[in-house]
């Protein structure tokens, strides 16, 4: 654990917030320092005291570390763009969920909690100085017939972690400038209705 490492973004945040929130980022470079299963079980933790609908807790995770056959089959399923800098990460995964209740319904709430899951995952990964950075750019049917995942399951989201550190010369010009580039996200007004939902014409 070595949070004195960590890469800092500005975030300029409008309302105060917890550090662990506030400095978390998703970099696409990582330092050349392995990630111990200690660390790993420690991030799982975090995810599996999430809050789910009904208490199903639909998520599963597929992780392997790099050199690890686990690891170089989740690297084949990703999108070409995501393994130009994801082979800098020294942990792979993937999130899954089971998208049927246990009395065979369809579970809708199923991918929010994958959400809290890997939001809990995380901020317990950045108070170890650990970053993660999700992707939606998996090949979500070969990863699941090649996991051996059944019909009622869906692959949606392969994930990276490692610490924060590393070189951004690993990463292309394009992926360099994102690497640097300001934080940014919607205003509180544009998103948030004390009534009736009004369509903002900025969005
Ligand atoms: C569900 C999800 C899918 C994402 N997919 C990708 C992806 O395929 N490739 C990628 O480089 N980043 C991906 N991202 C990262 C987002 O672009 C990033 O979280 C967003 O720009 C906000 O940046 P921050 O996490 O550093 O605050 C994804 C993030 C999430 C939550």
């Amino acid at each position: 654990m070595n949070k004195e490492n960590t890469a800092l973004k500005e975030t300029p945040n409008d309302h105060p917030i917890i550090d662990n929130i506030k400095d978390r980022w998703s970099p696409r470079v990582f330092a050349d320092m392995p990630v111990s299963q200690t660390d790993l079980q420690s991030m799982f933790e975090a995810g599996r005291w999430a809050a789910s609908s009904n208490n199903f807790q639909p998520w599963n995770i597929v992780w392997g570390i790099k050199g690890s056959e686990t690891y170089d089959r989740i690297m084949n399923h990703l999108v070409e763009f995501n393994q130009s800098w994801a082979t800098n990460a020294p942990v792979l995964m993937l999130g899954v969920i089971n998208t049927k209740t246990p009395d065979g319904k369809e579970n809708y709430h199923a991918l929010h909690d994958l959400g809290q899951f890997t939001a809990n995952m995380a901020i317990q990964a950045h108070s170890m100085g650990i970053a993660i950075h999700q992707m939606a750019g998996v090949n979500f049917e070969s990863a699941k017939e090649d996991f051996g995942f059944p019909e009622e399951y869906h692959v949606a989201t392969a994930i990276t972690a490692g610490y924060y550190g590393g070189n951004d010369n690993d990463l292309n010009d394009d992926l360099q400038k994102e690497e640097s580039a300001l934080r940014k996200r919607k205003k509180q007004d544009e998103f948030l209705f004390n009534g009736d939902f009004i369509e903002r014409e900025s969005l």
